[in-house]
């Protein structure tokens, strides 16, 4: 297939700025969203801390990492002590708990990589998965919320493409496309390649934070008040900087050879990270390094068909910025088979 190259962006793309910032806006979760999440959490709290007292929760996820929108789910990790009980036990427990209290839809998610309880919330209609002790998790979850403060384009762009990816069917890993955690990653990497840059990166500056966790140090600045004209030279537009992000996924990442990292800040080949060839089920077609268990690629789920699907959709969502009278409309068609 033929892959034609876009180089200059169209010369009025900052005319459909407002635009975009005023989807953003809608889709910022509303204050009564945000209460009634608080009621789960305690809600829950209530259910578990009878069994196991000494059990912290945590929020993780969209709800805690600043970019959830109104339609994310809530992501609980329950932190205790398990002694000779596995997780798995614990899990099953939990279950039970949570159906004696009326909550709905539970469900123990074992089997998967981070086995889980998933339900719903009766009150909010809210569906919630609980982990437990996967403390990777809040540290990613408090690394993405600190990204997000330093400028607000990140949120403005994350929000823009998740929605996106939802709409055009390409964020739902169990059919082989990425997690919204893997698209926020990409937005980051992104604003750190900007020139002048929007981003720094904060896991290569000296640390002000740290959590072990397992063997691994999660360290890095979260200082990030104080970084706040960090970008101040960088005036491009979230039209503009939606337009480049479509693109370099489109026609500028280089599939065969590259993965992109926030952990360092730039892209790195896929043979420093020995993700050359198949592993298992791990293709590394599309290589998207976490930025604590470096070992695992955020990717990994993508195959021959999807990235070509991923890549059509990249084209697609760069060309409609790029040609169409109406982009903010026509960029968010709902795409069904
Ligand atoms: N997570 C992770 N590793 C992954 C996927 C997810 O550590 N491969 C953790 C991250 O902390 C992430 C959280 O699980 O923030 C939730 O993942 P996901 O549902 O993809 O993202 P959300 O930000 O919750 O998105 P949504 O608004 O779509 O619920
Ligand atoms: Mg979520």
């Amino acid at each position: 297939r033929m892959r034609r190259r876009q180089v200059e962006c169209r010369g009025d793309i900052d005319t459909f700025t407002p635009g975009l910032i005023a989807l953003y806006e809608s889709l910022k979760p509303s204050e009564e969203h945000k209460s009634k999440q608080q009621q789960l959490v305690d809600s829950l709290t209530k259910s578990v801390s009878i069994e196991w007292p000494n059990a912290q929760l945590h929020l993780y996820g969209s709800c805690a990492n600043s970019f959830g929108t109104s339609h994310s789910d809530v992501d609980v990790c329950l932190q205790m002590e398990i002694g000779t009980g596995s997780t798995v036990e614990i899990l099953l427990r939990l279950a039970e708990i949570l159906r004696t209290d009326n909550f709905e839809s539970v469900e123990a998610i074992t089997g998967a990589r981070v086995p889980i309880v998933r339900m719903s919330d009766p009150g909010s209609g809210f569906s919630c998965d609980i982990c437990i002790n996967n403390l990777f998790a809040v540290a990613n979850t408090k690394l993405l919320k600190d990204y997000a403060q330093i400028d607000q384009r990140l949120l403005q762009l994350a929000f823009l493409v998740k929605h996106w990816a939802k709409l055009r069917g390409v964020n739902e890993t169990y059919r082989g496309t990425l997690s919204s955690y893997a698209y926020v990653i990409m937005c980051i990497n992104f604003l750190q390649l900007r020139e002048p840059k929007i981003l720094p990166c904060l896991q290569a500056m000296e640390p002000t934070y740290a959590l072990t966790v397992d063997d691994t140090e999660c360290a890095y600045f979260d200082e990030v008040h104080q970084l706040h004209d960090f970008s101040a030279e960088n005036k491009e537009s979230i039209a503009k900087l939606l337009w480049e992000f479509f693109h370099y996924w489109a026609f500028h990442h280089d599939y065969r050879n590259d993965v992109i990292s926030i952990r360092l800040g730039k892209t790195i080949t896929k043979q420093e990270k020995n993700w050359t060839t198949r592993i298992g089920n791990d293709r590394h077609l599309m290589c998207i390094e976490d930025p604590f268990e470096t070992g695992h690629d955020l990717g990994r789920v993508v195959d021959r068909q999807t990235i070509r699907i991923l890549r059509e959709e990249f084209e697609r969502g760069a060309a409609v910025l790029q040609y169409d009278h109406d982009p903010c409309v026509t960029l968010f068609e709902s795409y069904t088979l």
